[in-house]
C-alpha cells in the first residue's frame, strides 16, 4: 500500500462548534470562534476535525435534529463563516468532517411539515407511514427510558409515522429515489464548500431489514456504494465514516468486500472492551476484539476512540463484563444511560488517576486504525451529572481560567461550564497546561507526535503478541518497518519476556520511543522488560538509529 490514503494516518478530533469558542460574544460557540483555534489545534497535531452537526435545528437532540441541510445555524455564523473556516483547515493541511444526518430529519423540517399536512404532496412518501398503528409500534427503540414508541400518531396527517430515535425525528424513506437523490445534493453541496468526509450517522438503521422502509433487499448496500462513489467523484479525497455499532461480522458489509462501500468505521467492539480492560485489568476481551474486527479490506480502516458525544456503550459485553465495567466507572446510577452505558468523561471515570488517563490514550493511539480524540479530553475535562442525559459530557471546552473558562466573554453562556471542583476551569484549562511540559497537554502532543511518526500503525498489518492477560502487546510490520508497543492494565509491575526471532531470527534491539534507551535482548533474541503499573512502551524494533521508520528504497 503507498502511503496516499491520508486518512490511514490522520489524528481526527471531533467537537461540537456550539461548545469550543465563542468567537462574537452572544455565549455561543461559532464558526469564527472555531476558525481562531486551528493553530491550537494544529499545534496539537490535529489533522482532521469531525464537528458535530451544526446546521439549523431546534436542538431538541443536540444538532441531530436537522431542519435545513443547507445551511449553518445562525447561532454559529453564516456560510462564508463555514467557508474561512474549512479554508483555515485547509492552508494548515487539515480535513474537515461533517456529520451526516440522515437517517431522521426534525419533525419541523419544511419536508416533514409538507409530509404530514398534504397527502398528496410530493414529500408525504418521503417518510414512512401507516394509516393503523403497527404491531410492533413500541419495538426497536433506541433510547429506553426517554422513548417509549418508534410509531407515534400525527394529528395532522391523521396517521402513524415511524421514528427510530426520537418522537421529533421521522425516520426518511429510503425506498424513495427521491430521497436518495437529495442525499447526493447534500453530499455535494458540503464538499463544495471544503468538505473531505462524512460521518455518517446511523449507518444500520438506514439500511436495516427490519424497518418499514420498503426497498428491494440489495437497495440498501448499493446506497452506500453510491454514497461513497458519487462523494468519491467529487473529491478524490472523500471519505465516509460509518457510526455502525454493529457485530464484528457484519461489518465486512459495511466496509464492502470490493472495498466499495464505506471506508471506515467506528470500532465500538473494541471500545467497549477496552474500558472493560481498564475496569478488570483484563486484557483478553479486547484482544479477542482487535482479532474478530481484523479482517477489513485494504483500503478500509477502523476509528479508534475512548470517549464520545454518546453515553459510553457496553452493549454486547457480557454481563459479567458490563457489571464489572459499571461497578468500576459507574457505581452510582446517575452515572448510567439507556440501562447500557455511562455518562461521563474519561479522566473523572479514571479517577483523574493520571498513570490511567496515559494508559488509556497511549492505547488508543497504539490500536489497529486511525484515532479519535474527543475536544477536552487532551486537558482531561471533566462532565457535568447534574446536567441531563448525554448533555453531562457536552460542556464547554475550558481555555483558561477567566470567567466561562474563556470559552466566551459574554456574562452568561449558553453552553454549560464547569466551573466547581477538581475539573473546574480554574484547575483544568488549555493556557495553564500550555505553561507546563508535564501536563497532559504537552504529553498528549507528544504522544500525537508519536503515533504520526509511526505510519506501522494506519497502514501496517498487526499481530498480537502472545503475553499475561492484563499485557497487551501489539506488534506492527509494514514496508519491513516493525514496531512492538506493550500496555499494563495492572496495578502491579509486570516483568515480560517477549521472543522478536520470529521475524527472521536475527537478533533485534528494541529502541525505546519515548526514552531513547534500547534493549540487545539475550542471545535468542529474547528481551525481557519490566513495566510498570499502569505503564507503556513503544518500541521500534531495529537498530539505534531506527527511531523513526525508514523507509525502502
Ligand atoms: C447517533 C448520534 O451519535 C446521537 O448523538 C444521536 O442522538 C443519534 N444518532 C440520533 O441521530
Amino acid at each position: 500500500m503507498i502511503r496516499t490514503l491520508w486518512y490511514k494516518n490522520a489524528l481526527i478530533y471531533c467537537l461540537s462548534v456550539d461548545s469550543f469558542m465563542d468567537a462574537n460574544g452572544d455565549g455561543v460557540g461559532d464558526f469564527d470562534g472555531l476558525a481562531r483555534r486551528l493553530d491550537y489545534l494544529h499545534g496539537l497535531g490535529v489533522r482532521a476535525l469531525w464537528l458535530m452537526p451544526f446546521q439549523p435545528s431546534p436542538r431538541k437532540d443536540h444538532g441531530y435534529d436537522i431542519t435545513d441541510y443547507y445551511s449553518v445555524d445562525p447561532r454559529y455564523g453564516t456560510l462564508g463563516d463555514f467557508v474561512e473556516f474549512t479554508h483555515g483547515c485547509k492552508e494548515r493541511g487539515m480535513r474537515v468532517l461533517m456529520d451526516l444526518v440522515i437517517n431522521h430529519t426534525s419533525d419541523q423540517h419544511p419536508w416533514f411539515q409538507a409530509s404530514r399536512s398534504d397527502p398528496e404532496s410530493p414529500y408525504r412518501d418521503w417518510y414512512i407511514w401507516s394509516e393503523t398503528k403497527p404491531k410492533d409500534a413500541h419495538k426497536g427503540m433506541v433510547f429506553p427510558g426517554f422513548q417509549d414508541a418508534t410509531w407515534d400518531y400525527d394529528d395532522e396527517a391523521k396517521a402513524w409515522y415511524f421514528h427510530r430515535f426520537f418522537k421529533f425525528q421521522p425516520d426518511l424513506n429510503y425506498a424513495n429515489p427521491d430521497v436518495r437523490a437529495e442525499i447526493f445534493r447534500i453530499i455535494g453541496f458540503w464538499i463544495e464548500l471544503g468538505v473531505s468526509g462524512f460521518r455518517m450517522d446511523a449507518v444500520p438503521f438506514i439500511i436495516a431489514e427490519d424497518s418499514p422502509r420498503a426497498g428491494e433487499p440489495e437497495l440498501k448496500y448499493q446506497m452506500l456504494r453510491d454514497f461513497r462513489a458519487f462523494a468519491q467523484w467529487r473529491n478524490g479525497e472523500c471519505v465516509m465514516l460509518a457510526e455502525a455499532n454493529v457485530p464484528p461480522k457484519e461489518s465486512l458489509e459495511y466496509f464492502g468486500r470490493d472495498a466499495d462501500r464505506l471506508h471506515m468505521m467506528f470500532n465500538f467492539p473494541a471500545n467497549r472492551t477496552h474500558f472493560y480492560a481498564h475496569a478488570s485489568g483484563d486484557a483478553s476481551a479486547l484482544k479477542k476484539a482487535l482479532k474478530d474486527t481484523r479482517n477489513r479490506p485494504e483500503t478500509g480502516q477502523w476509528c479508534h476512540f475512548l470517549r464520545n458525544h454518546d453515553e459510553l456503550d457496553l452493549s454486547n459485553l457480557t454481563e459479567e463484563q458490563m457489571e464489572a465495567t459499571f461497578a468500576a466507572f459507574a457505581p452510582d446510577p446517575e452515572m448510567r444511560l439507556f440501562d447500557r452505558g455511562i455518562r461521563r468523561r474519561l479522566a473523572p471515570m479514571l479517577r483523574g488517576d493520571r498513570r490511567r488517563v496515559e494508559l488509556a490514550n497511549s492505547v488508543l493511539m497504539s490500536l489497529p486504525g486511525t484515532p479519535v480524540i474527543r475536544y477536552g479530553d487532551e486537558i482531561g475535562m471533566g462532565d457535568d451529572l447534574a446536567l441531563p442525559e448525554r448533555e453531562s459530557v457536552r460542556t464547554a471546552m475550558q481555555w483558561d481560567n477567566a470567567p466561562n473558562g474563556g470559552f466566551t466573554l459574554n456574562e452568561s453562556s449558553a453552553c454549560p461550564v464547569i466551573a466547581d471542583g477538581p475539573y473546574g476551569y480554574r484547575h483544568i484549562n488549555v493556557a495553564e497546561q500550555r505553561r507546563d511540559p508535564d501536563s497532559l497537554l504537552n504529553w498528549t502532543e507528544r504522544l500525537i507526535r508519536l503515533r504520526r511518526e509511526t505510519p506501522e500503525i494506519g497502514y501496517g498489518d498487526f499481530d498480537i503478541v502472545r503475553s499475561p492477560k492484563d499485557i497487551l502487546a501489539l506488534r506492527y510490520e509494514w514496508r519491513g518497518a516493525s514496531v512492538l508497543i506493550v500496555h499494563n492494565f495492572s496495578d502491579r509491575p509486570r516483568e515480560i519476556t517477549f521472543g522478536l526471532d520470529a521475524t527472521g531470527g536475527t537478533k533485534r534491539k528494541l529502541v525505546d520511543l519515548l526514552d531513547g534507551d534500547h534493549d540487545d535482548g539475550d542471545e535468542a533474541g529474547r528481551h525481557t522488560i519490566v513495566i510498570e503499573p499502569y505503564g507503556y512502551r513503544w518500541y521500534r524494533i531495529g537498530e539505534m538509529n531506527d527511531a523513526l521508520e525508514r523507509r525502502e528504497a
